[in-house]
């Protein structure tokens, strides 16, 4: 059986943690199901991580779909969120629903997320009355990276900040079953995580929040390009990969590869 959105709240109200990943694919996602980390998030991060892009922007529907499918497909426990890539819920609620929908019926995710606050809340009302659970994605929210001028910490002035608490409490109103923070200062996602009954998952957004999730191409030091000062690098799997393809190339070339051990 895998982690249900029943265990999400009940691990709430006995103050146990909830973890979360990202992963994209077969090789990660099975490693991080069998490691039993409660949720795997196939986030749009997979546009940056995977595909390479600038930002969160590019990545499509059907990669998503395709994406989420093989996550389902090598995982047994973790409860596969999906992200609900840039203009696939924006437009308007009914695009919202059936793309959400795909996620779920076509994929297989058991829950969909969605940026933003009081802007998508009709969205997130509607795909929670057809019965998909909607998880919500408030702070840096890194698909309004052009509005926001670029990946800096939100929430820092007292308004800014009464704009969030605000919108986590309406996206809890509207059905929503738990709410990524990214990018907060912790005392505020302290605040908010206690002014909910849903869980916060935080990102950047201190201690105090319901859950803890990064991508996972950050913690093993695979994706480089930059490191957020939220990012701890549990591995350096860059340098590995590195050593070991430098390794390959020399023993190739030196005509020490393969040996008599590997060949028939
Ligand atoms: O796409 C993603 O990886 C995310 C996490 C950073 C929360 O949304
Ligand atoms: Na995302």
């Amino acid at each position: 059986m895998r982690f249900t959105v029943t265990d999400l709240l009940d691990k709430k109200k006995q103050k146990q943690k909830i973890t979360m990943l990202t992963a994209y694919d077969y090789p990660l996602a099975h490693l991080i199901d069998e490691a039993g980390i409660d949720m795997i998030l196939v986030g749009d991060s997979l546009s940056m991580v995977v595909q390479g892009n600038e930002t969160t922007l590019p990545v499509t529907m059907e990669e998503m779909l395709y994406h989420t499918k093989i996550v389902v497909k090598s995982t047994k426990r973790a409860m596969i969120v999906a992200d609900m890539p840039f203009m696939s819920y924006q437009v308007s609620v009914e695009e919202a629903v059936r793309n959400a929908g795909k996620l779920i019926k076509e994929a297989g995710a058991q829950a969909v997320k969605l940026e933003g606050g009081r802007e998508i809340l009709s969205q997130v009302k509607a795909i929670t009355e057809a019965e998909i659970p909607v998880i919500g994605h408030l702070g840096l929210t890194p698909q309004a990276v052009l509005r926001m001028g670029g990946y800096r910490l939100q929430g820092k002035t007292e308004q800014q900040a009464k704009r969030i608490k605000e919108d986590a409490l309406r996206l809890q109103e509207k059905g929503a079953v738990a709410i990524v923070l990214e990018v907060i200062p912790s005392e505020l996602a302290q605040e908010i995580t206690e002014s909910l009954e849903i869980p916060t998952i935080g990102i950047g957004a201190g201690p105090h929040c319901d859950g803890q999730v990064l991508v996972i191409h950050d913690l093993l030091g695979l994706f480089e390009r930059f490191t957020p000062k939220f990012v701890k690098k549990y591995a350096s799997l860059k340098d590995e990969i590195l050593k070991a393809v430098k390794q390959y190339k020399e023993e190739v070339e030196k005509g020490e590869f393969p040996d008599k051990q590997h060949s028939f």
